[in-house]
């Protein structure tokens, strides 16, 4: 047990370390080719965010959101990331750390166990931080991490977590490397920051919905959800609504002030999270890629037909995603579906110029069809469908895509463009 969880947390690590970087992109991936030439993406025409199903034009913004909207909504919930249950009816929180002074005075910590069932076994550590000199309650950006708690900052007095190996047994979490979520940037800039780590919702492996929160929703005698059902990224979502729900009752922090992050897989997460939930009032999606911002018709990178193989990510889907892995076409959504889902409230798409998998064109593309809707509210998008270069700040606009130079990754300077665009939207 004790070797695979080592073999794993390597993998991991050289996978987080290569995906910072310009790579060679694989030709073939699950056996299927990947295509990396734009002359050979082929045309394709996207489903009219404002064409409601029976065909009337949306031109209001009262039928965006009280018949368009909610249309877009059930696409995803049942198509894409499947239908997740209400707020569990045994939730409760367990502040055991009620506030505690922590970087020189600068920040309060507090940490809060959340049960998402009746049981003890499914349950979520929240930890939090606070700037001290706050005089009313704080705005805070939530993200998802790939780690505990205790191994996604530099806090000794955190926590320790554990973290799942591939057998199905939660180990403790050994350090290996520095965090790199920047605490205190965000605490001197009068922003909160909370985290939570995925695999205490649900773990990141196929056999994970033993396991995890969806294996306690499972019909008696079902192995797997109904095909509209929660896959893994819309169980991640479903536990960031759970935090979210203790932030709301926690009078130190702005519960119309929350922001929700994530990256890669959870990066698609923190979307589909800020796209139904909106008590979110700004996203931060970082390269969410393929089912998250980019355009699955355009056939460039990462494709429904390599993220649904068996042999790699299905289980984060709804079943009935799979069946459109080879007719992308006739879904009546997305990723610029997905993005309007978000509007009016500010929305970051952030990508890599080098992150050739996650299409951040195709990220780009999306955000320029998605504008319309943020038109309808009087809100900005790209306003131009030429691409920025790399490290060009100008469009952070409230429907805003920022793109660094190099990888899959989120880069130390890319906290800087969080912040200034937490900044323009939610001080
Ligand atoms: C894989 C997967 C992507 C995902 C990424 C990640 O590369 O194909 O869709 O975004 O993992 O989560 O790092």
């Amino acid at each position: 047990m004790k070797r695979y969880y080592i073999i794993g947390c390597l993998l991991t690590l050289i996978q987080l370390h290569t995906y910072g970087q310009a790579q060679t992109p694989p030709a073939v991936v699950a056996g299927i080719p990947v295509n990396y030439d734009e002359q050979q993406v082929g045309a394709y025409s996207l489903p009219d965010p404002l064409t409601a199903q029976d065909g009337t034009k949306v031109t209001d913004t009262d039928a965006w959101l009280h018949k368009r909207r909610p249309e877009i909504v059930k696409m995803f919930e049942a198509l894409q990331f499947g239908k997740a249950p209400g707020k569990p009816a045994g939730m409760r929180f367990e502040v055991f750390d009620k506030g505690t002074p922590v970087f020189g005075g600068a920040a309060i910590r507090k940490q809060v166990t959340i049960y998402l069932s009746k049981d003890t076994l499914h349950k979520m550590d929240l930890l939090i931080y606070l700037p001290a000199k706050a005089v009313k309650p704080s705005p805070l950006l939530l993200q998802v991490s790939f780690f505990p708690n205790s191994l996604a900052v530099e806090d000794p007095g955190v926590k320790p977590g554990f973290m799942w190996d591939k057998t199905g047994h939660k180990v403790p979490a050994v350090k290996t490397r520095p965090a790199t979520l920047p605490v205190e940037r965000f605490i001197a800039n009068g922003i909160g920051i909370a985290t939570v780590y995925y695999g205490d919702i649900e773990p990141d492996f196929k056999e994970g919905i033993r396991y995890g929160i969806r294996g306690l929703y499972l019909k008696p005698g079902a192995e797997q959800p109904a095909d509209d059902e929660w896959g893994a990224i819309s169980a991640w979502a479903w536990g960031l609504s759970r935090a979210m729900d203790y932030l709301q009752t926690d009078r130190s922090v702005d519960d119309r002030r929350i922001a929700v992050t994530g990256a890669s897989r959870l990066g698609k997460t923190a979307l589909w999270t800020g796209a139904h939930d909106t008590r979110f009032a700004l996203v931060i999606a970082s390269i969410s890629g393929e089912g998250g911002a980019a355009l699955s018709r355009r056939n460039y990178g990462e494709t429904v037909k390599h993220i649904t193989d068996t042999s790699r990510y299905f289980y984060q889907f709804a079943p009935n995603y799979h069946g459109y892995s080879d007719k992308v076409s006739s879904l009546p959504m997305d990723g610029h579906m997905l993005i309007s889902l978000v509007a009016p409230r500010p929305l970051l798409l952030q990508t890599g110029n080098t992150d050739y998998w996650s299409d951040p064109k195709g990220e780009f593309l999306a955000a320029v069809a998605a504008e319309p809707v943020y038109r309808l509210f009087g809100k900005q998008g790209p306003g131009t469908d030429v691409m920025p270069a790399a490290g060009d700040t100008s469009l952070l606009h409230p429907l805003g895509y920022y793109m660094h130079a190099g990888g899959h990754a989120v880069l130390p300077g890319d906290y800087d463009v969080f912040i200034t665009f937490i900044h323009k939207y939610m001080k």
